[in-house]
């Protein structure tokens, strides 16, 4: 049986109103909600690892710039998002712990290594194309922060993918060498990023009740479908081969029938067995704590400034 307030609350939901953090939630939505956008901004930080890894060895000065514009960019996605999840009453700090506790996750998608320059054009493309693809579908989110920060998110996101086909365009028309290592990029990052949506439909333990609650909008395999669907044009444009035998354009769906990614992999890597998980987690443990002194000196002054007018 529901209470008045929540019948309230889902008449505004149906209406498609935005909640805002002052508003009356029920206790699920706001656990949901936190879960799902401190996982999210856990996720643009440790997205930076990847392509971090790069940044010194661009070929160019141009791709340099590039690549250091959009990992700032992540940063900035980051800190949005942790902003957002701070109006439903959890700290930033708090949420950080719970990272390095092994309590909360971050996507599965960061825990593949980057071997070769192509990989960070195929990060753009494939994952930021993922991303974005989930991204603008969460502007519709019901949760007004949520909502605003995804707004800002997706522009600077097209530019992410953008640069990224862009890297996979010079490379597939170069040399054979740099046509395979775009290949090789292709290969590897084709089913990560498949599994960036989440389990499947059956397997998706959050689904209906954030859809219901319309934190969701759409479902992991909708999402997935779309993603497949505007992808392997782009592929076919760049003339790389997609991994998979049975891709295969299905006229009545209108829909490309696809292979699943190994369901098996994915549980594996969130549970913190993927090829890189143990050395992410390290990278971000180790920052946290070199970062302590600053954070103390941040606070020290901060506590200082009120005085300093006051005088
Ligand atoms: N990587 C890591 N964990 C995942 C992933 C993934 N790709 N997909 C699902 N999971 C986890 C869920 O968090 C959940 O675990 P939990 O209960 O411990 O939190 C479990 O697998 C079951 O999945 P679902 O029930 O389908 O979870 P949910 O409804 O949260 O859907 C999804 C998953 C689609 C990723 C959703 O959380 C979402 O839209 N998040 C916001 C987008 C996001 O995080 N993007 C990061 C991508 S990279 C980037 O943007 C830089």
């Amino acid at each position: 049986e529901m209470s008045e307030e929540e019948k309230t609350f889902m008449a505004r939901i149906e209406k498609g109103e935005k909640i805002e953090p002052k508003d009356w939630m029920p206790e699920g939505y706001r656990k949901t909600l936190i879960r799902q956008i401190g996982q999210h901004a856990h996720s643009e930080v440790v997205g930076q690892l990847p392509e971090g890894n790069w940044i010194t060895r661009a070929p160019t000065l141009e791709r340099k710039a590039i690549l250091l514009a959009k990992v700032q960019d992540e940063a900035g996605h980051g800190l949005y998002l942790y902003s957002a999840a701070e109006t439903l009453g959890i700290s930033r700090d708090e949420m950080t712990e719970l990272l390095h506790a092994g309590k909360m996750k971050y996507s599965s998608i960061f825990n593949y290594p980057t071997l070769n320059w192509a990989d960070i054009g195929a990060v753009g493309w494939l994952v930021d194309g993922a991303a974005i693809m989930n991204q603008v579908a969460l502007q519709r989110t019901s949760y007004g922060p949520y909502s605003r920060a995804m707004i800002r998110i997706c522009k600077e996101e097209s530019f992410h993918q953008r640069q990224g086909y862009d890297l996979l365009i010079k490379m597939c028309q170069g040399s054979p060498e740099q046509k395979a290592m775009a290949q090789d990029a292709m290969n590897r990052f084709w089913y990560p990023a498949l599994m960036m949506f989440g389990p499947s439909d059956k397997d998706s333990v959050h689904s209906e009740q954030s859809m219901a609650w319309k934190i969701k909008i759409n479902t992991n395999d909708e999402l997935r479908q779309k993603f497949v669907d505007q992808t392997v044009p782009q592929a076919e444009y760049l003339g790389l081969t997609i991994p998979d035998e049975n891709l295969v354009w299905n006229e009545e769906r209108g829909s490309y029938d696809f292979t699943q990614p190994d369901w098996n992999e994915f549980f594996d890597v969130i549970a913190g067995n993927g090829p890189c998980n143990k050395d992410r987690m390290a990278a971000r443990i180790n920052a946290w704590k070199d970062g302590e002194w600053f954070r103390e000196g941040l606070a020290a002054y901060a506590k200082k400034l009120p005085l300093r007018k006051q005088a």
